[in-house]
């Protein structure tokens, strides 16, 4: 049977939290099982924003000691750091000639930011043609994104489309990967989970911010003695991430029966998710600690990626005609 080739990155632009957690790195951890698995940590998009140059080292190292502390294993996935794969700006160039402005005028994500005030630059407008160049020079069939990525994935798969019927067959068209229960994991304030938002639950953290965090995640004022509603809360939606079906209709009884106390059932919540990543906990400061381990297993890995986006690339060049001398 045919392992589809899965295949996404992440963005280390600061200490990874909840929203990263459970709409990427966990499935991703998973997927290595069951499927050939290309996963890389995107220091050339965070400089789209990240300008201070001892913050994106330091976050991109962590970001790598997280992702093997929590399970990904450099044995069954391809582990990298994008900017060790430099082809990819190559790539990014020739899909530069086969996106439209239009289409980058559109994208959510670039609206977002500017509407927050930040002074777009010509990296943060061009991040999905990066993205896409990501994606295709490694063949990529299938990305799991959180849902807040549906839209740069379908940039992704137009820039391809019109790529290829510009200059003939060259890259595979991917798809996207959106669990719908893992859609949209809400941060403290109820919006999307984001850095950006400042509403964010890290995933290591030391046990009294994870407190002082679960403590304010935002609830109703229904009195105590009155049922509560789990439909739109915050609350119950970040529990939930960590409970399987039957705990989870548990817990939506409990809200259902007069007598919930908000505060008790966030006290559960901040054990719930400090013995959650506790076995990560000491793997991860042993990954801090040994960086030559580390940065073995993201150079190994560079180079196994590199040697599937050659056959792309060269591809991509010779569709275009860079192949001058033949
Ligand atoms: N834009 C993605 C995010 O912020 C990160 C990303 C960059 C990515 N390149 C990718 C995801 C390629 C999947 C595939 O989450």
């Amino acid at each position: 049977m045919h392992r589809k080739r899965i295949l996404s990155g992440i963005q280390p632009s600061g200490n990874l939290h909840l929203g990263n957690y459970f709409g990427m790195m966990k499935r991703m951890i998973e997927y290595q099982e069951t499927n050939e698995l290309f996963c890389f940590l995107v220091n050339y998009h965070a400089i789209t924003t990240i300008t201070n140059s001892e913050l994106l080292r330091q976050n991109t190292f962590k970001a790598a000691c997280d992702f093997l502390a929590l399970g990904l294993d450099p044995d069954k996935a391809i582990f990298w750091v994008q900017s060790d794969v430099p082809e990819v700006t190559e790539l990014t160039w020739l899909l530069n000639n086969t996106t439209s402005i239009g289409l980058l005028e559109r994208a959510h994500s670039y609206k977002d930011k500017i509407a927050k005030g930040f002074r777009p630059n010509h990296g943060l407008f061009s991040y999905p043609v990066l993205m896409a160049a990501d994606i295709l020079l490694f063949g990529g069939e299938a990305v799991p994104v959180g849902k807040d990525q549906k839209q740069h994935l379908e940039i992704t798969r137009d820039i391809a489309i019109r790529f290829n019927k510009t200059f003939g067959e060259t890259f595979i068209i991917p798809e996207s990967l959106i669990e719908n229960d893992t859609g949209l994991i809400p941060g403290i304030d109820g919006q999307k989970m984001s850095k950006s938002y400042k509403n964010t639950i890290e995933i290591f953290c030391e046990k009294d911010v994870l407190a002082k965090k679960v403590m304010s995640i935002i609830t109703d004022k229904t009195p105590i003695d009155e049922p509560k509603e789990t439909e739109n809360s915050t609350l119950f939606q970040v529990y939930s991430l960590f409970l399987n079906d039957e705990d989870k209709k548990e817990l939506e009884d409990r809200f259902r029966t007069p007598g919930l106390e908000y505060g008790k059932v966030k006290k559960e919540l901040i054990e719930i998710i400090w013995n959650y990543f506790n076995p990560y906990r000491i793997k991860r400061e042993e990954l801090l600690n040994d960086k030559f381990y580390v940065v073995k297993i993201l150079k190994e890995g560079a180079e196994k990626a590199r040697s599937v986006g050659k056959s792309f690339l060269e591809l991509a060049r010779k569709n275009v005609g860079l192949n001058y001398q033949e």
